[in-house]
């Protein structure tokens, strides 16, 4: 489909309204301060096409990292420095609709980023590992990044050993192995915004769609917002969980068992990440 005669006004695009409802929820459920946390969602031609004129680019910015594999495609990314509490309010400054340009040497900003705004910083890791999970997944379109803060908290008290993390999240609810049966990748502590930490968190996306950035962050992968913002809660939650009761007086009673876990996957199909269960029959 061509990108001629566009004349839908953008705050209506649908891809929009998501993103500044869940930028809100992630900013109330506190994952968010300041400017913490960014997304990036790949768009369709045809979801863009109504609302922008082809070859209508606001400014061009050059890429330090060249992207080729994603050359003609789309984004809606969070600006850097945005505050979450604010996009609802201020969609046209604080996101952008960018296009990776021949080449993936340069982005034009196609729509918002008001008031010569830019991209996230970490749009190395999210571009890296848009690249890889579209390389395991034909439906991915998002990468969400936060602070979500139990994960964070986990990070301080518990080893940082993939296998063990991913195993003490699986104990603490039900859900968890279902959602992520492929469990969570952690990496060691990084500079953020740098084009090493977008590699390095590439190459964790080959086997995760969860990677953990310890005394930072979470990043989350997904087909749709909701995918990725679902990822995310989930392992929240599991992580609360950790935290409530790994500082109460009494201690863990008890936890769901490595068996338990096993005829819970089985039982919803998943096939849990091989290492993690010591299963006793
Ligand atoms: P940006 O404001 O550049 O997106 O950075 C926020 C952040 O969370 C860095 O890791
Ligand atoms: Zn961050």
């Amino acid at each position: 489909m061509s990108i001629v005669n566009a004349k839908r006004n953008m705050l209506e695009a649908p891809f929009l309204k998501q993103m500044m409802q869940a930028t809100q929820n992630m900013w109330r459920l506190g994952w968010d301060e300041r400017n913490g946390g960014n997304v990036s969602v790949i768009l369709d031609e045809e979801e863009v096409a109504p609302y922008i004129e082809k070859g209508s680019a606001i400014r061009t910015i050059s890429l330090d990292f060249p992207v080729p594999e994603l050359a003609g495609k789309y984004f809606l990314v969070t600006a850097s420095g945005s505050y979450f509490k604010n996009i609802i309010d201020n969609p046209e400054e604080l996101l952008g609709i960018i296009q990776v340009a021949d080449g993936g040497n340069e982005l034009d900003i196609i729509w918002g980023f008001a008031n010569g705004g830019k991209p996230t910083s970490e749009l190395p890791s999210h571009f890296m590992s848009h690249i890889v999970r579209l390389e395991h997944d034909e439906n991915h379109r998002v990468i969400m990044h936060n602070h979500a803060t139990n994960v964070v908290a986990m990070t301080f008290t518990h080893e940082l050993d993939e296998a063990a993390f991913t195993k003490s999240l699986w104990q603490m609810e039900s859900e968890c192995i279902i959602v992520f049966p492929d469990g969570v990748g952690l990496l060691p502590w990084m500079i953020p915004g740098t084009t090493e930490i977008g590699k390095e968190t590439a190459k964790k996306m080959n086997e995760y769609r969860l990677v953990v950035w310890p005394h930072h962050g979470i990043f989350g992968t997904g087909s749709s917002i909701d995918d990725a913002f679902g990822l995310i809660e989930t392992a929240e939650k599991a992580a609360q969980i950790y935290m409530l009761i790994h500082s109460h007086r009494g201690g863990v009673k008890q936890v769901i068992t490595d068996d338990q876990l096993s005829v819970l996957a089985e039982a919803f199909g998943v096939i849990p990440k091989p290492g993690i269960l010591q299963l006793t029959k």
